[in-house]
């Protein structure tokens, strides 16, 4: 088979399928891609006539979308004709943990993938080659490839029966969120994993337009999809490494930045992903390594069950262990103290709150009777309301467990007893921090969970400090 890949389908409008068939629209402006998705509100929102109100906040996602939108590259509900039309379809739906059922809380619940599998056998024409793109669990191509397989075979004007034909291939995405764009334009590697190597050339053959050859790397199918929950699983591990570390520089007098940064200069360690943090959050990691401790376990190898899952007990105990010292910091009751929190996304520059460590952070502070106001650059209120499930209510002397949002910083803190930091926005580095102290209740702290400012920022002002990591008092 000779021919060229025209037409792209994408199944899944989310943070991998949007900003990953922007710039591949981008790249490859001969290529026509189709952006679909079941839900209509968020395909409205990709369409918005203001593009600075597509759904999902990205740094540079917008300037492409407004250059090439209706041009090469389409978002529509309209999945039947997009799949016809389509040489290549690539699977980006969610696979999130699974909450019943067989692995309940470790396996990927695999509707999506399969509800679109189903779709592709259904609607598909001829040859289509289908790229896995979410991450999957190992041997999800497998699954896709029995429901493709058994596909009925399409009539063309009620006279000649053709054979459909697919072929799989794998290549999961590495893009970090807030950085999305510029991993996408740049990226370390890309990694198809497939047997059939026509359909791995014509990938490959679109990846070139951008991305030196040397940076394809191709491997067998489960190659592909293990190193994925791999690559993960390993990004996560340094930080829980790096967070059980912090606890013990806030008890030995070390400081964490110190710390991190004499190890890292190791050119065997590396300066990355050694930041101390609140703990990781993100729809990858801990859904990755729960799919790695559920492959483990069906495979009999429970200490390495083990061993993967202590990554995320240590990601919970720093959550509850930061909790607890805010608590601790007020003689243990911090019933009816006003306490700001800085940011709501599970990192700087997106406004995704999945498994946000300010999800947890903010449950235990209201469950000890604070009174929060949450600020964040970009993260909404009703999406803030979503992820706490309950809605904010208005500051109520008889109501124990409250939340506000606010988005003026200073209306944020004024009398407040304390502002807890937890998201790493560059907003939150450059405040006026004497003008904020001044209008906090005393005796008042800040809580920095992610070394955002420096003691000597706040000499001599009146506030007590505590920041991650540094054992200051
Ligand atoms: C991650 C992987 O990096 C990416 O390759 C994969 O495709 C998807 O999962 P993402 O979750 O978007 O990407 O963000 P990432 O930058 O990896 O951060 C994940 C979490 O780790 C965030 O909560 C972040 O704040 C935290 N983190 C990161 C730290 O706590 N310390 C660090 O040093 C780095
Ligand atoms: P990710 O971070 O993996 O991109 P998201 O949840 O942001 O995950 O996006 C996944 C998208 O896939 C959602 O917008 C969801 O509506 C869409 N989706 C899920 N199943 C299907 C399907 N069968 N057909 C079309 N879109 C789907």
């Amino acid at each position: 088979m000779t021919y060229m890949i025209e037409n792209i389908c994408c199944i899944g409008a989310g943070y991998v399928g949007g900003p990953t068939m922007a710039v591949l629209a981008e790249k490859c402006p001969n290529i026509k891609v189709n952006v679909v998705d079941l839900d209509i509100n968020r395909i409205k929102l990709w369409n918005s006539k203001n593009v600075n109100e597509i759904p999902i906040f990205e740094p540079g996602l917008a300037e492409i979308v407004s250059k090439i939108r209706d041009k090469n590259l389409f978002f529509s509900n309209n999945i039947e004709e997009s799949i016809k039309e389509a040489d290549l379809i690539f699977i980006s739906v969610n696979t999130p943990t699974k909450i019943k059922g067989l692995g309940a809380n470790y396996a990927s619940d695999l509707k999506w993938i399969e509800s679109s599998a189903r779709q592709v056998a259904k609607f598909a024409i001829g040859h289509t080659i289908v790229v896995e793109k979410s991450t999957v669990p190992v041997r999800t191509a497998e699954l896709i490839k029995t429901i493709l397989n058994s596909s009925e075979d399409f009539n063309l004007n009620n006279k000649n029966k053709y054979k459909k034909t697919f072929s799989v291939i794998s290549s999961p995405e590495f893009l970090a969120e807030g950085n999305a764009i510029k991993d996408l334009r740049n990226p370390d590697r890309v990694l198809i994993g497939g047997e059939d190597k026509d359909s791995i050339d014509k990938l490959c053959n679109i990846y070139e337009n951008w991305i030196p050859k040397e940076k394809i790397l191709v491997t067998n199918l489960w190659s592909s999809e293990l190193s994925k929950l791999t690559a993960n699983a390993f990004l996560a591990q340094r930080i829980s490494s790096i967070n059980s570390i912090s606890a013990i520089c806030e008890k030995t007098g070390a400081e964490i930045g110190e710390v991190s940064a004499a190890i890292g200069s190791d050119s065997r360690i590396g300066p990355k992903f050694l930041s101390s943090s609140p703990g990781f959050g993100g729809s990858c990691f801990k859904k990755d390594i729960l799919n790695l401790v559920y492959l483990c376990r069906y495979y009999g190898l429970d200490v390495a069950a083990e061993y993967w899952e202590n990554v995320i007990r240590i990601n919970n105990w720093q959550k509850d262990r930061i909790s607890k010292i805010i608590v601790d910091k007020f003689f243990g009751t911090i019933t009816g103290k006003k306490i700001a929190l800085f940011g709501f996304s599970f990192k700087a520059n997106t406004n995704d709150t999945r498994e946000s460590a300010s999800i947890d952070i903010a449950n235990n502070l209201i469950d000890n009777g604070a009174k929060l106001v949450i600020h964040d650059p970009r993260v909404s209120q009703k999406q803030i309301e979503f992820d706490l499930k309950q809605s904010p209510s208005i500051f109520d002397q008889f109501q124990e467990s409250i939340w506000v949002y606010e988005e003026d910083i200073m209306k944020a803190v004024k009398l407040a007893d304390a502002i807890v930091i937890l998201t790493e926005w560059d907003y939150y580095r450059n405040l006026n921090w004497k003008l904020i102290i001044k209008g906090m209740r005393k005796p008042s702290w800040i809580f920095d969970t992610r070394g955002l400012i420096s003691k000597e920022t706040l000499k001599d002002l009146e506030i007590n400090f505590w920041s991650l990591g540094n054992g200051c008092k």
